[in-house]
């Protein structure tokens, strides 16, 4: 345990918005909590943004000012940068770096970065036995990553499921909640402060997949390797997936999975999912993220909460500078990054069960008749069907539920119903989760 006697931990913040004003209101606030709890003074020093004139709602003044923020990396009044700037690139990937060459910890929100560059960034701190943690960058306040590395680290991993952006579940139970649309409610994402800069990450599966190949990495000791990842955001749903996905007694999230297949590889991916009202995913609303992990003396392990937003991911970001403070210093991916093996990973082609396939189709005879064969070919039984009319002389939307099938076939089996005649558009695919 630390004495109170120890030199007050400097701390540095790059990045002043959502992420960067919370940690430092927690710093303020919380002072004295945070020094009964790790013994020591946390105070920052330094703080570097775009715009230094903004009104940010707090006081900064005795803050040193960086205009370029990876100059905070070299400032000898600093032994803690807390990187809230986002992106996987410059700024942040020099700060980082530099400031884990230069013996600094490094406590960031980006997992982007890391998904990227997280390797790269990990040999760089155990070179230099410094800590680089990432608590905020999955699940927000959720404690998943110490969840997994040390709470469940008996254990062999089999498998891990979960809602992990906020913005997403954000716009899909508020449009059913609603009957809003998908624009407006992304818009109040936006001010709340759940998306990214860039909201196509969240939208597109993007940032989900960030998430999982980090959680991956802890889990299963394999390399984060975001490029092989199977990703699917949720743009292309529409408010009737959510009502029919609802008459099969589903709710649609987008989850993010990696499992251990028998034969060793580990699945990986995120995609809009059906999950049956039984299950406690599908009771996950809101900007609340939830995972589930399996592990094999434990069995399943189910936490929820706040994955975005200002106090959860401040909170996350502020635990780690805590274990900082009392000098704890857990290996990045929670094995020595050298020891990270390049498993054969499996992708959406590989996941089998069933699957929810919605087709826009012209309204005429003949049209099942067309599909049925094709269908057939690929070894695809149907369990149900729905068709749903828009108005007379309109394209209509076919809901297939199918039984178990394999990824591989249900997607070549929709590459050829996508080039029937009496097929319009893309078909809306997504798997339909049992958990
Ligand atoms: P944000 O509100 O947009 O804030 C970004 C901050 O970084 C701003 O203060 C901005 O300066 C500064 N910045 C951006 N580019 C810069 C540059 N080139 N040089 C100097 N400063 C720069 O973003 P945020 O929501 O706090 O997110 C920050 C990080 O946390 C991201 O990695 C994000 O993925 C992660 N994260 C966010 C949440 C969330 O709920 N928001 C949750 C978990 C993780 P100005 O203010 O002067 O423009
Ligand atoms: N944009 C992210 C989300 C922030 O909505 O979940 C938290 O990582």
């Amino acid at each position: 345990m630390a004495t109170l006697d120890q030199k007050p931990l400097r701390v540095a913040l790059a990045g002043l918005g959502t992420v960067g004003i919370g940690a430092y209101k927690i710093l303020m606030q919380n002072a004295s909590v945070l020094e009964e709890r790790t013994g020591r003074q946390i105070v920052v020093t330094a703080i570097s943004a775009r715009n230094q004139s903004k009104d940010r709602g707090v006081d900064l003044a005795q803050c040193a000012w960086e205009d370029n923020p990876v100059n905070l990396a070299s400032r000898d009044d600093v032994d803690v940068i807390i990187e809230a700037m986002g992106g996987e690139n410059d700024p942040a990937y020099t700060l980082v770096k530099t400031a884990l060459e230069n013996k600094k910890h490094v406590v960031t929100a980006n997992k982007a970065l890391l998904a990227y560059h997280g390797v790269e960034l990990a040999e760089i701190a155990e070179r230099n036995n410094v800590s680089l943690c990432y608590e905020a960058a999955v699940a927000g306040g959720i404690p998943i990553i110490k969840m997994i590395r040390e709470g469940l680290g008996a254990n062999r991993i089999s498998g891990l499921y979960g809602i992990m952006n906020g913005t997403c579940n954000y716009i899909l139970t508020t449009m059913e909640r609603t009957g809003e649309d998908f624009a407006k409610v992304l818009k109040d994402a936006q001010e709340l402060g759940y998306a990214e800069a860039d909201p196509t990450l969240d939208i597109g599966g993007g940032d989900s997949g960030h998430k999982l190949v980090l959680l991956s990495a802890l889990a299963y000791g394999c390399l984060p390797d975001f490029k092989n990842l199977s990703v699917e955001g949720i743009d292309h749903l529409e408010a009737e997936d959510i009502e029919i996905a609802a008459e099969f007694g589903c709710r649609i999230k987008l989850i993010g999975q990696a499992t251990k297949l028998e034969d060793g590889r580990v699945l990986q991916m995120v995609a809009p999912s059906l999950v049956p009202k039984t299950s406690p995913l599908a009771h996950v609303d809101g900007v609340l993220n939830g995972i589930f992990v399996q592990g094999d003396f434990v069995g399943s392990s189910f936490v929820e909460g706040r994955g975005a937003g200002e106090g959860p991911t401040a909170s996350a970001i502020i635990a780690d500078v805590m274990e900082i403070a009392k000098g704890h210093c857990a290996p990045v991916f929670g094995v020595p990054s050298g020891k990270l093996e390049k498993a054969p990973t499996a992708t959406a082609q590989d996941w089998r069960g069933e699957f929810y396939v919605r087709l826009v189709v012209e309204d005429r005879p003949g049209v099942i008749a067309d599909i049925a064969p094709i269908l057939r070919d690929h070894t695809i039984s149907i369990e149900s069907l729905i068709q749903r009319g828009r108005s007379e002389k309109e394209p209509v939307n076919i809901v297939i539920m199918t039984h178990d099938a394999k990824g591989e076939d249900i997607r070549a089996a929709c590459a050829g119903i996508a080039d029937l005649p009496c097929v319009l558009g893309k078909p809306l695919l997504m798997p339909v989760l049992k958990i």
